[in-house]
């Protein structure tokens, strides 16, 4: 599917209510579905990552039903069944493969995790690694990818797993795979990654014995529970106020954790008027409203590397973002990007010089010059957030911008077109380039 952005005409103004967050949407699945008792769930995601998931709770044993927005989970008590086929598919979700990873290495069958022909190309040697020293009879391709082979184990042991990247997925993994392990499991990372698990097992009655860590055999509790809106999906408005002169836009209720705000802190060092309003806490997370002005064009930044981590999913948009920007941005630490959905650095590098973006590409990172965005046609290479940056950058392009691969925006934000449309953005889509 082909995305058309044409360039803006007037200012973005308006609110809304971005959909729940991703990360959160998993997690709140899969321990809500190991729970004992029925969990209610609002503000979910539904999306075809977070869908994915459901699916492979629902396969595992969980019950799930739907009245009135929410969903009901009824949970397995941490006994699940193998699914059929002994087969589970995940999709495009690295999240889900990972954390599940984590979950069937204690089960007592044996299962296969697989995914589309993006995430069967990513690196899953950094879960099978740590899942092994815990005795876990986990098998990845010969490149180190999916297909997963899990097969049953005679028990885990607990580890003190010091992890080389700072990574909430090989974290959550690991802590998950230690509910099933005798004694206490343990994550140190060379820098806090996104901490939704740590924060979210408590609410789900786990005691943690001390910072990341979790002892075998405790059990989870179902928990009526609210997931924030997603500032991962929160930021493509934001960006897009930011570009577009005589934008005011407030986007509602959004998670505020801090490592998930570097873009936000980002922005504001470029020279964006952002304020946060009506603080509050939903979910075991920091929510609030957030408010942008348009009142100048932006400034470029050298990116802090300490505040990759906390920005990870956000670097695309802070590429196309950098563009609009007066001078060079300097963007490093941030390999991660290329083991993500697509090399995210390459994609945007090809697409963003297309549109007549002066870079030069590092290992590591990318220098952007700000400058005039011409039309064209540019591939997201089935990369969800590469497509949205693209779009959004689309906006102050002198010319239409088309995206390939538009369809696989709704791995996490299936709104993305209405939520920028009602704004006053109007993307169109179709099958012809
Ligand atoms: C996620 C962790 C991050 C992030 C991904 C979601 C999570 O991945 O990029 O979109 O929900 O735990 P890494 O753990 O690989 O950094």
């Amino acid at each position: 599917m082909i995305l058309r952005v044409e360039p803006a005409v007037s200012g973005l103004r308006g609110e809304f209510t971005p959909p729940g967050d991703k990360s959160i949407s998993h997690r709140a699945l899969i321990f809500s579905s190991l729970a004992e008792g029925q969990s209610e769930l609002s503000g979910l995601l539904e999306s075809e990552d977070t869908l994915a998931t459901l699916r492979a709770c629902e396969q595992l044993g969980a019950r799930v039903n739907r009245s009135g927005g929410k969903i009901y989970i009824d949970g397995t008590s941490g006994v699940l069944r193998p699914p059929a086929d002994r087969l589970l598919e995940m999709g495009n979700s690295g999240t889900a493969m990972r954390l599940l990873a984590g979950v069937l290495s204690g089960q007592g069958f044996d299962c296969t995790l697989s995914g589309d022909h993006s995430l069967n190309s990513r690196p899953m040697g950094r879960i099978v690694k740590p899942l092994r020293l815990m005795g876990a009879n986990i098998k990845p391709t010969e490149n180190g990818t999916a297909p997963l082979t899990i097969k049953a184990c005679g028990g885990l042991q607990a580890i003190e797993y010091h992890s080389p990247v700072a990574s909430a997925q090989i974290k959550s993994c690991v802590l998950l795979a230690g509910l099933y392990a005798s004694g206490v499991t343990r994550v140190v990372e060379p820098r806090l990654s996104r901490d939704h698990t740590e924060r979210m097992l408590p609410a789900f009655g786990v005691e943690m014995p001390a910072a990341c860590s979790v002892t075998g055999g405790a059990r989870l509790k179902s928990n009526d529970f609210s997931v924030p809106a997603d500032v991962s999906s929160a930021v493509f408005a934001l960006a897009a106020a930011a570009m577009v002169p005589d934008s005011d836009i407030t986007v509602r209720k959004v998670g505020l954790n801090p490592t998930r705000t570097g873009f936000l802190r980002c922005l504001e060092a470029m020279g964006a008027d952002i304020s946060i309003l009506n603080q509050s806490e939903q979910g075991a997370e920091p929510v609030g409203d957030i408010r942008l002005v348009y009142r100048q064009g932006l400034k470029a930044i050298d990116v802090p590397e300490s505040l990759v981590p906390d920005m990870i999913d956000e670097m695309p948009l802070l590429m196309a973002l950098a563009v609009t920007a007066e001078g060079t941005t300097r963007i490093r630490g941030a390999a991660e990007l290329r083991v993500k959905e697509s090399d995210r650095l390459a994609v945007m590098a090809t697409g963003l010089q297309l549109l007549g973006i002066s870079l030069k590409e590092y290992p590591d990172g990318i220098d952007i010059e700000g400058g005039a965005v011409s039309g064209g046609l540019v591939d997201s290479a089935g990369d969800h957030r590469c497509a949205m940056s693209f779009a959004v950058l689309g906006l102050r392009a002198s010319d239409r911008v088309r995206i390939r691969d538009a369809e696989f925006i709704a791995t996490s934000y299936p709104s993305f077109r209405d939520d920028l449309g009602r704004l006053g953005a109007p993307m169109q889509t179709g099958e012809q380039a």
